[in-house]
């Protein structure tokens, strides 16, 4: 037996590939939100696509520089990531506020989060597509992941390698077993 989930709730139903921090640089100061609604589109060239919605401030500062960097919080960042997510930078200083260390990045000038353990650097992509949704296309010109985390796939397995997923609402888990099947 299937039951109906209201329409409201369909999102959640896809919705939980891991949430990162993305940050961007405008007008002298990095920024930081947080973004649930991101996933990849492509591998070569690689390219990503993430919602930012239009009454953030971050809509303004990866609008108006082009550039911005997907940071990837793991578990034990969970309360910042929320933080994030529920300030917004157009007043405050979510990096001094919230204790996370803007790092330079390869290609572009948004900075990397030190306290995170991936990072992609990445390119706006302009399309007309993308203006009813306010959907972000974008190129990844650099990728990063801390030493130890990441080999091929990441070690979610191992403590500090843990990626945070939005179930929804106030709703998190958290990769536990992994599973290897050869194909
Ligand atoms: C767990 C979580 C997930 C979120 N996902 C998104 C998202 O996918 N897209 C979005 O535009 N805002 C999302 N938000 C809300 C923004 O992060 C929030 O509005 C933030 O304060 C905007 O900051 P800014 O004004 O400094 O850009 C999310 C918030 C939380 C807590």
């Amino acid at each position: 037996m299937k039951v109906k989930v209201p329409l409201s709730k369909a999102s959640r139903l896809l919705n939980h590939g891991p949430t990162i921090l993305v940050t961007s640089f405008y007008k002298g100061r990095p920024n930081v939100q947080t973004v649930a609604w991101n996933m990849p589109l492509d591998y070569d060239p690689p390219r990503v696509a993430l919602v930012i919605g239009s009454d953030n401030y971050s809509y303004e500062c990866v609008t108006k520089t082009g550039e911005f960097v997907i940071n990837i919080p793991s578990l034990e960042l969970l309360e910042k990531t929320v933080q994030c997510g529920t300030v917004s930078g157009r007043k405050v200083d979510k990096f001094k506020k919230f204790k996370l260390t803007p790092i330079p990045a390869k290609n572009v000038k948004a900075p990397l989060i030190e306290e995170c353990i991936g990072h992609l650097e990445c390119r706006l992509i302009k399309s007309k597509l993308t203006r009813d949704y306010d959907l972000f296309l974008a190129d990844v010109v650099y990728a990063w992941a801390e030493e130890g985390t990441f080999t091929d796939r990441w070690l979610v397995e191992k403590k500090g390698a843990k990626t945070i997923h939005h179930l929804g609402g106030e709703y998190f888990t958290f990769p536990d077993k992994l599973k290897i099947r050869e194909w």
